[in-house]
């Protein structure tokens, strides 16, 4: 049988740095409301690199730390909902930014549930057996999908991306998942919305910004998301208390505590970085991860259970239980 591991992880974010005081200059806002409100002290936000150069510079990371080549991948799945463009797909771009010849490579839209959703897909393609090595990464640059005059997004959303080399191995790596949409409830959170433009349809074309109904996401996650956790855990060969850390999507500090008490772990098993990165959406998981790499407290050496867990637009929500 074909297993699939995480061997390497990586991320970049753009270099500029806006803090909340530097929003408060341009909005009706302030530091002491987004702080406490959601734990966001800074955001990086792109000048000019795109989500594609975000993700190469990632693709590259992982390439040099495990000392591969990109001809030695097979395949590049890419999580965004901020795409360079619809066609060719941002994965594409990065293929050909890496030359990785023999990937086949194509974008994932789940939102922030995207790195979750993307690597529980790459990781059947490893179980096939079919496939030895691919990247999987989450790519945003949300700064261009929110409305800049709208203090209730704006203030919430940064710029980055973070991802993982999966390798074929002969163990059992990926342990339980759970993966949830629920349509019916999308309104609650959207972006880039088009709607039918040609000489003979009867509508305009029309592309939205991000509009979020923050109350109601903040029910699911705490409710929805918490519950599928807790099942998840329960599916599993191993008990919360097994679990080294639970790396969940950074979108507010509110709901790590909460959820925390809930699943009944202790606070210091969720790490959180929002203060510095603010919400990047499919690339907040891949860029905890690869910074709790880079501090030491995941060792990559098979030893941790961690628990990965995104949730937001779609709605989507899925959970991931890893030896790492
Ligand atoms: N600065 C100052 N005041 C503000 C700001 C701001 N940036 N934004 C909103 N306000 C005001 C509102 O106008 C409102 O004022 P009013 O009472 O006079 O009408 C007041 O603050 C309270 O607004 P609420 O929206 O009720 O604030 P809430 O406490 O719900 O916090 C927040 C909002 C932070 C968005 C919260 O609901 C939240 O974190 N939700 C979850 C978001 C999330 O998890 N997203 C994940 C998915 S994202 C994805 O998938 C891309």
């Amino acid at each position: 049988m074909a297993f699939a591991k995480i061997s390497q992880v990586a991320h970049y974010v753009p270099e500029q740095v806006v803090t909340n005081q530097d929003l408060a200059q341009i909005m009706d806002t302030s530091d002491e409301w987004i702080s406490s409100r959601t734990g966001i002290k800074q955001r990086h936000i792109s000048k000019n690199e795109s989500t594609s150069d975000l993700a190469t510079e990632v693709a590259k990371s992982l390439l040099e730390k495990a000392g591969l080549t990109a001809d030695e991948l097979d395949f590049i799945i890419l999580a965004t909902i901020t795409p360079d463009s619809m066609m060719p797909s941002t994965a594409a771009r990065v293929q050909a930014n890496i030359g990785a010849h023999r990937a086949f490579a194509f974008d994932l839209t789940a939102a922030c549930s995207g790195f979750v959703f993307a690597l529980s897909t790459a990781e059947k393609f490893l179980a096939s057996g079919r496939f030895q090595k691919g990247l999987v990464i989450g790519s945003e640059t949300l700064s261009k999908a929110v409305d800049w005059s709208d203090r209730s997004t704006a203030v919430l959303f940064g710029d980055g991306a973070g991802g993982v080399l999966l390798e074929a191995c002969e163990r059992q790596h990926f342990l339980a998942e759970s993966l949830y949409s629920d349509g019916s409830r999308s309104e609650c959170l959207t972006y880039g919305e088009t709607a039918l433009a040609s000489p003979f349809s009867e509508q305009e074309t029309l592309t939205s910004f991000l509009k979020m109904d923050g109350r109601a996401i903040f029910d699911f996650a705490i409710r929805d998301v918490t519950k599928s956790i807790k099942q998840t855990i329960e599916a599993s060969p191993l008990e919360a208390s097994d679990l080294d850390y639970l790396l969940l999507h950074q979108a507010n500090i509110r709901i790590l505590d909460k959820m925390a008490r809930k699943i009944g772990v202790d606070r210091d098993k969720l790490p959180a970085n929002m203060m510095e990165y603010g919400n990047t959406s499919a690339a907040s998981i891949p860029i905890l991860l690869s910074e709790c790499v880079e501090k030491g407290i995941i060792h990559l050496d098979g030893s941790q259970k961690i628990l990965l867990s995104g949730f937001g637009g779609g709605l989507t929500w899925g959970t991931l239980i890893v030896t790492i």
